[in-house]
């Protein structure tokens, strides 16, 4: 039987990889604008690093990750022996914890220093239960600012990321910008300590998970699916109830630069995020139009304490990350999809095969002069080789014939006009286009 990729695992066949690389480079273009730079840091770290950082009670971290033992390792788990867990290695299943990490070992922003500005392009892997819109591997396009905790720095981060989709194709009129404050660790644990004293008193009607929440992590209850926990955690208490003076003046600066901007936004004191980290400000962006259960494309906020978490010193920081695949579907939504592009401009036949090797020299100085070009490499005839140069896409065919090259000419065909002239064989790569 032949092997086929297991279940939330995904190929990107040529159109989509074009597709993607072309994503990935608009994004550098315009976050490149903003002065955010690239990084890359690997897609392994210790599994510590998502423990601390994310949260152990997250379902990212209690559930999610795909973590490694190393062979080397392995015979100690297989004799039954403990593993320390700075030896456990796990696929990243966000980018936030490393680049952090990373800002922090490297001290990128040393104190005094202007904020780090990063973006990262790449796979994450998160064991969910695949559905359309869920894999297990999937790519994020994500940026972390840190070092300056101005309201400013969310601002922009949340206009970038509008412009971006904007950019794409996505209709503004076919997502929404949701925004909440989370607090600080002044003002949160009043009110998480509300949250679970309304969640005990509604008890009865929430479900097992969510009464396990009430005491480890209540605020989780926010994400749960289930139609009668959501009815009660509707009319829990409203963080926006509970923010300090500082926190609030915060919140409330963001979303004046966000406005002023000419960006709408909803407000929702419900949106809590999965991730541990976050501290005042948290976004998410749906699409409205997808069709999907997993309809959020991108989203993020302000981790104000996670470099510390993580051992560096207190640095500010604010970050997002958004979806490719989840866009794709969203694009696909409003009509956009994903042509087959030309694989070369010149198609290089021969009129018979011995003349492949002057083929070859034609098809080897068009490409050194820039233009993608491509002959046949298998056992074909003229007209068959004519039929590949469409399917291709190839805009011209130059076809090599003995008599014409023996005049030193080459014959050339415009598949668009449909028109033919000679040009000089030893002039082709100058001349043809
Ligand atoms: P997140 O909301 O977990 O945030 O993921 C960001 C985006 O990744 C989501 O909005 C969604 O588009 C996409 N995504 C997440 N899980 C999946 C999946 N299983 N399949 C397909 N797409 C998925 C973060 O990861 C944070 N690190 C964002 C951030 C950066 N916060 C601060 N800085």
């Amino acid at each position: 039987m032949a092997i086929t990729l297991p279940a939330g695992f995904e190929d990107m066949l040529p159109a989509e990889a074009r597709f993607y690389h072309d994503f990935v480079e608009t994004a550098q273009r315009i976050f490149a604008t903003y002065g955010y730079q690239p990084i890359i840091t690997p897609q392994v770290e210790v599994t510590e690093l998502f423990v601390r950082g994310i949260g152990e009670a997250t379902d990212v971290v209690s559930k999610e990750m795909f973590t490694a033992i190393s062979g080397e390792n392995l015979g100690t788990l297989l004799g039954g022996g403990r593993i320390k867990s700075k030896s456990r290695l796990t696929l990243r299943p966000e980018g936030t914890a490393g680049v952090v990490r990373a800002v922090v070992e490297h001290d990128l922003v040393p104190q005094g220093a202007a904020p780090a500005k990063l973006m990262y392009a790449g796979p994450m892997f998160r064991a969910e239960r695949p559905q359309k819109g869920r894999l297990r591997q999937f790519n994020q396009i994500g940026i972390e600012c840190l070092g300056a905790e101005a309201p400013s720095v969310d601002a922009e981060g949340i206009i970038m990321l509008m412009r971006f989709f904007a950019e794409l194709g996505i209709p503004s009129e076919s997502m929404v910008l949701l925004v909440n404050s989370m607090g600080c660790e002044k003002c949160r644990p009043a009110y998480r300590d509300a949250v679970r004293a309304y969640m005990d008193d509604h008890a009865d009607g929430l479900c097992d998970q969510c009464n396990e929440r009430a005491q480890i992590n209540p605020l989780r209850a926010f994400d749960c699916k289930n139609p009668s926990c959501e009815k009660i955690m509707d009319a829990a208490p409203k963080i926006t109830d509970y923010l300090c003076d500082e926190c609030r003046e915060h919140y409330t600066a963001v979303l004046a630069y966000v406005s002023a901007a000419g960006i709408a936004y909803v407000e929702d004191p419900k949106l809590v995020r999965g991730l541990d980290y976050y501290t005042r400000t948290v976004f998410e962006v749906q699409a409205l139009d997808s069709n999907s259960a997993q309809n959020a494309i991108g989203g993020g906020g302000r981790y104000d304490k996670l470099a510390q978490e993580v051992g560096g010193r207190d640095t500010p920081g604010f970050g997002f990350a958004l979806g490719f695949e989840r866009c794709r579907i969203a694009l696909e939504a409003a009509g956009r999809s994903i042509a087959d592009a030309p694989s070369c401009t010149v198609f290089v036949a021969t009129v018979d095969d011995s003349l492949k090797t002057q083929a070859f020299d034609l098809v080897q100085r068009l490409r050194d002069a820039g233009i993608p070009a491509d002959t046949n490499h298998q056992d074909r005839s003229l007209k068959s080789q004519l039929k590949l140069a469409n399917r291709l896409q190839a805009r011209y065919v130059a076809v090599l014939g003995p008599d014409e090259l023996a005049e030193g000419m080459v014959t050339v065909r415009d598949m668009v006009e449909h028109t033919e002239r000679a040009v000089p064989f030893a002039e082709a790569q100058r001349v043809l286009i």
